[in-house]
């Protein structure tokens, strides 16, 4: 152990590490100095006092010496035997002085025998025994990321109990990117460090920083102590929020029902907690299409809000913006395309229409004109167009969208007057959508039918003797057609109608068609006009057609019967003469009588009225002969007067009375005998010579005039024969019909006379025989008025009497 002795005045003193340096003071007063490291082990030597004091060890040991310590402190003991001070434990010197320095210990020696006070002071060197150090072994700071560079954070100072040099020196801050140490003096000299925010921090970058804070002291060696420091770095919303795509994209089938979700969209923030929640919304200054769009400001997802419309609006661009809560914001495009759906039906417009087209239009002709559009896309708005097949007409596509309807046949509207043409255009969507249009066409009429008759021959009946104007038969035609061409006129036609026109004769409503009587009609004159009607319809030009109209006059009674024989002459008397000889069923006379009428008009019966005898004869219902009905006997007046009644079967029946004088009697004298009370006149017998010449006159004429008829007959008959076996000859037998009179209208007398000769009997048999009868069977003509002549004003329609009276049967006793 080197002791290094230090001799000087109490200032003087030298510092040398790791040297123990022991200064032995001058024993001035007693008083030694010495001067001792620190943490010195127990029983280093400190000093020699017997040589620093100059004494020996006797009277150390003699005089019992001691350390004397004023607080008992026992650092320093003491070996009496060697004399040397020696640390008797350990000595901290931070522990004994802290922060004071010098730093020393202060005893006594004390020596016995005789006392002897000695004062040591033992300077305690400081040795670097301690390291710097931090109270707490790591730091946490709370800094937020938004501080700015040069913001200042104090620190904790390191403490070392050394001194001097050993004590506490330096700081080191590690790493040092972010921040930097500073020390600071205080103005009253005192030291603290703080920490300066260099760069800014980021705590999306890094959320902690790990620092560590070394204080070296100025030993040697040199010591340090460190402490961490973590700083956590605290959000500040420096982060706006990100959309995860710059763009998105989307479809949306037109028909999404309001509420479907189509899109989330999100954004994120990298900031922290209530600076990381974001808000979605629509840009302010987006179009109204937000509206058809709802985007929900949590969640981000955009739900349709509307009806959609791909016929309206194909896409839409929304801007969005995703706001966190310090305001920071992100904008974002939403590109929604719509998807065609098949939601519209065609639309079929008519452009123009012929309405109505006329019946006789061509095949071809167009009818209307039509557009047709579907509001869809491709497929769905692809049309195809038609109309039902059973109808004439047919769909042509003259171009896109626009189709005519044309007629494809001849059209008749007396057919079908009216068309529903329905059309019907179907797109090709699936499914399909279709539109129906009814077209309701209507044919107008064109004058294509003249007017029918119900039947081409009409009879109409008239019964004669009507007045004029009085109507006598409806024709009525129809036509087919309509409106004016249907509107029918009758006109009578002209013609000539027994010399006369026929206007004369009859006139035709033009419109009702009713045919008028213009005149009293004769049956007796004409029986039967045909006329021709034309109808005639109110079409340009105007269709016609005819008929032909029999108009049979009926009959009337309007004729009483004529008698024709008996002759009834005003004067002179005609007599039948009937043998007294004569038989039963002896044909008297033939009570001859006509009827211009016909049929029942001019059906006679006979009848007798009066009769001077009723049980001698009688007259033939129908033909008029007036017969004995019993044996004359003598008792029998000779002069018989008969009236005989004429009646047609006329409704009321007309009739004509005969008187005919019957003479019964063998011979003339005897019937002139008779005559003088028969005609109540006396003169005739003067005249009786002329009558007889006369008489005989007539006769010769009446033979004559019967053989004529004879001869007549004959030829008739052979001609009829000729007739028959010409047409085959197998015609049957005419059968006799009395009214054959009907041929009296202006034929003349010949001919009635031979009517009667011919038809007038059922049996040819009993005509010949009347024909051919003697001439004995004679007649006798008395006239009456024997004091005048006969008056010969005959009509012209009864010559026959005139021949009749000629007969040379007859006697016209003329006085
Ligand atoms: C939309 O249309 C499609 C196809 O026609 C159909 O299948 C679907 O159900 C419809 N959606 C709605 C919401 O009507
Ligand atoms: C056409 O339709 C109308 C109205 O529905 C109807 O009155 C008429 O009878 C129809 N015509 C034809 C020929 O079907
Ligand atoms: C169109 O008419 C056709 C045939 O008359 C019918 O089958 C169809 O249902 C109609 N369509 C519409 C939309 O009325
Ligand atoms: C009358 O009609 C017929 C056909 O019914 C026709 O042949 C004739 O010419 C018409 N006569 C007149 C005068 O119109």
């Amino acid at each position: 152990m080197g002791v290094i002795c230090c001799v000087g005045g109490k200032n003087t003193f030298s510092w040398w590490p790791l040297l123990l340096c022991i200064c032995v003071a001058e024993i001035a007063l007693g008083q030694v100095r010495y001067s001792l490291p620190e943490e010195m082990a127990t029983g280093s030597v400190v000093g020699n006092i017997i040589q620093d004091l100059g004494l020996d060890i006797k009277r150390l040991k003699s005089g019992r010496a001691r350390i004397f310590t004023e607080d008992g402190s026992e650092y320093i003991g003491l070996n009496a035997d060697k004399g040397t001070l020696v640390v008797a434990k350990r000595i901290d010197r931070e522990e004994l002085c802290k922060q004071v320095s010098p730093c020393s210990l202060h005893f006594q020696i004390i020596i016995e025998n005789p006392m002897e006070l000695h004062r040591i002071d033992v300077e305690i060197t400081d040795i670097n025994d301690n390291a710097p150090f931090f109270s707490k072994k790591e730091y946490d700071f709370q800094v937020i990321e938004s501080a700015s560079p040069g913001a200042r954070y104090s620190l904790e100072s390191a403490k070392d109990p050394d001194v001097a040099h050993n004590t506490l020196q330096t700081y080191k801050l590690n790493p040092t990117d972010h921040f930097k140490l500073n020390v600071v003096s205080r103005p009253d000299g005192t030291k603290y460090i703080e920490m300066v925010l260099q760069t800014s921090l980021d705590r999306e970058k890094q959320e902690e920083h790990k620092l560590t804070l070394t204080a070296f002291d100025g030993g040697n060696p040199q010591k340090s102590g460190s402490v961490k420091i973590n700083v956590v770095v605290l959000d500040a919303n420096d982060n706006a929020p990100v959309f995860t795509q710059s763009v998105y994209r989307v479809t949306v089938p037109e028909n999404a029902s309001r509420g479907t979700v189509i899109l989330r969209v999100s954004a994120t923030d990298n900031d922290k907690g209530a600076n990381n929640e974001v808000a979605y919304s629509f840009s302010k200054h987006t179009d109204s299409a937000s509206s058809l769009f709802n985007i929900d400001p949590h969640t981000g997802e955009i739900t349709v809000n509307d009806v959609l419309d791909y016929e309206k609006a194909k896409r839409y661009e929304i801007d969005i913006e995703a706001t966190d809560k310090g305001g920071l914001t992100d904008t974002s495009k939403v590109l929604i395309e719509v998807t065609d759906l098949n939601d519209n039906a065609p639309v079929i417009s008519i452009i123009s229409l012929s309405n109505p087209i006329p019946e006789n239009s061509a095949a071809d002709t167009v009818i209307a004109m039509l557009n047709i559009k579907d509001l869809d896309s491709d497929k769905n708005g692809q049309i195809r167009c038609f109309i039902s097949k059973d109808l004439p007409f047919k769909i042509k596509s003259s171009s896109t969208n626009f189709y005519s309807l044309i007629s494809d046949d001849v059209l008749d509207r007396e057919t079908v007057p009216e068309y529903n043409i329905t059309i019907t255009a179907m797109d090709e969507g699936s499914p399909p959508f279709s539109t129906n249009k009814t077209i309701n066409l209507k044919i107008s009429d064109v004058n294509d039918n003249p007017p029918m008759f119900t039947q081409l021959l009409s009879t109409a009946f008239i019964t004669e003797n009507n007045s004029p104007g009085m109507s006598i038969h409806s024709i009525k035609a129809s036509d087919k057609d309509s409106g004016n061409n249907a509107r029918i006129s009758y006109f009578l036609e002209e013609s000539q109608l027994n010399g006369l026109s026929a206007s004369a004769y009859f006139s035709v409503n033009a419109e009702s068609g009713e045919i008028l009587a213009m005149r009293s009609f004769d049956y007796e004159q004409t029986k039967e006009f045909n006329i021709r009607v034309k109808a005639q319809d109110g079409g340009s030009p105007p269709l016609s057609s005819n008929v032909t109209v029999k108009i049979l006059i009926q009959d009337q009674n309007d004729n009483p019967p004529q008698v024709l024989y008996p002759v009834q002459t005003g004067g002179s008397l005609v007599a039948e003469m009937v043998p007294r000889s004569a038989d039963v069923g002896y044909l008297v006379t033939k009570v001859v009588a006509v009827d211009v009428d016909s049929g029942q008009n001019a059906w006679l019966s006979y009848k007798l009225q009066k009769a001077t005898d009723r049980a001698l004869f009688e007259v033939g219902l129908q033909n008029g002969e007036i017969r004995t009905i019993r044996q004359v006997t003598d008792k029998d007046a000779v002069k018989q007067r008969l009236t005989v009644i004429v009646e047609d079967n006329g409704q009321p029946s007309r009739s004509a009375t005969v008187i005919v004088n019957v003479v019964v009697a063998d011979s003339f004298p005897e019937v002139l005998s008779e005559f003088t009370d028969f005609t109540q006149d006396k003169e005739y017998n003067d005249n009786l010579t002329f009558y007889l010449v006369l008489a005989l006159a007539v006769v010769s004429f009446l033979f004559i005039t019967c053989l004529v008829v004879i001869i007549s007959v004959k030829i008739y008959r052979w001609r009829r024969e000729q007739v028959f076996y010409k047409s085959s000859g197998n015609l049957p037998v005419i059968p006799y019909y009395p009214p054959l009179y009907a041929d009296v209208g202006g034929t003349g007398t010949l001919k009635q006379a031979l009517s009667y000769e011919v038809y007038g009997t059922t049996d040819s048999r009993m005509s010949d025989m009347k024909c051919s009868r003697p001439f004995s069977q004679s007649t006798l003509t008395v006239d009456h008025s024997a004091t005048r002549t006969v008056p010969r004003q005959v009509p012209e329609s009864e010559n026959i009497l005139t021949e009749v009276r000629s007969s040379p049967s007859l006697f016209h006793l003329n006085p």
